[in-house]
């Protein structure tokens, strides 16, 4: 059995000891039951403790093995007794981290508070952070582990009215490429999902103005061209093929190739096209 054990782990999420952040909803809920189906055993972590206890109960109806942990990802000792609390509930060491929590923003540069600043750097970057900072040092003890980091599209595409987003986005896409060449003599797989629209409830709970909150969940509801099912099970075969990068949708890849290819003509056509279309 290829499992957690195997000092040469090639298929990080079958079989593994699992932490889920923002497992409750959305992209989470589907990490977590994607898991499952891979015979891994999954704490089901989210601030919304009863969210994250109905994951864990799908997953234990379907036959798995699950546990719901509260865990506000913002707090630093939350998220260290998390590590704790995981192990115990496993019985295990944790072989597999998913930090996903994160919230949704947007608006005008000037129209952003420093409330807002923190309130998403904290969830956002700081919870990714936090989830690094707390099992690298376990996994490199344990000689194996994989990380999965959710940052998105966001975090090349620079879009307008989305600096804080894109902000918090991009300082996870660098830790997770830092950590993926840092950590590869350690065994310790890294992947970073970039994807673009995902219907989830990332809008309906996220701080955006009024003018435009509805039109952002409609076309998150009606145009993403996936699902979060897909999402999950893609990012988890990637992982375990020792791909660094999930850019699951089309325009997710053609907006990563024109920005690569050329930064300035991507940057003054983004500029254009919002003055036109604004
Ligand atoms: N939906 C999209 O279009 C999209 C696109 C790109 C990236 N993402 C990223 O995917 C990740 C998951 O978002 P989603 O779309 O599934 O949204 P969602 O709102 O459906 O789920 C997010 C979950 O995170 C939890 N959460 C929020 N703050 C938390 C905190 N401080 N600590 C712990 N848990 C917390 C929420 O309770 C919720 O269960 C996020 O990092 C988001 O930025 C989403």
């Amino acid at each position: 059995m290829k499992n957690w054990l195997s000092k040469k782990n090639t298929s990080p999420s079958h079989n593994a000891y699992a932490v889920v952040t923002g497992a409750g909803s959305g992209i989470g809920r589907s990490f977590a039951m994607e898991l499952a189906s891979r015979q891994s055993q999954v704490v089901c972590s989210d601030i919304n403790l009863a969210a994250a206890e109905e994951t864990a109960e799908r997953i234990r109806k379907a036959g798995g093995k699950a546990y719901a942990v509260r865990c506000d990802v913002g707090n630093a000792e939350e998220v260290a007794q998390l590590a704790d609390e995981a192990e115990a509930l496993l019985g295990h060491p944790v072989s597999l981290v998913i930090n996903n929590a994160g919230v949704g923003i947007g608006g005008k540069f000037d129209e952003m508070s420093l409330d807002d600043w923190h309130w998403c750097m904290n969830i956002n970057l700081w919870g990714v952070i936090h989830g690094c900072h707390h099992f690298v040092p376990r996994f490199k003890r344990q000689g194996h582990g994989a990380i999965i980091n959710v940052a998105s599209a966001a975090s090349y595409t620079a879009a307008p009215e989305m600096s804080v987003y894109n902000v918090t986005k991009a300082g996870v896409l660098a830790l997770s490429e830092t950590l993926s060449s840092e950590l590869k003599k350690n065994n310790i797989k890294v992947n970073v999902l970039c994807p673009t629209l995902v219907p989830t409830n990332i809008i309906k709970s996220g701080r955006l103005p009024g003018r435009y909150s509805k039109l952002a969940d409609h076309a998150l509801m009606n145009y993403s061209m996936t699902t979060s099912e897909a999402v999950a099970k893609l990012t988890l075969d990637r992982l375990d093929k020792g791909q660094l990068y999930t850019t699951p949708q089309v325009d997710a890849k053609v907006f990563w190739m024109m920005k690569r290819a050329s930064p300035k003509w991507y940057t003054n056509l983004l500029g254009l096209s919002y003055q036109f279309f604004k």
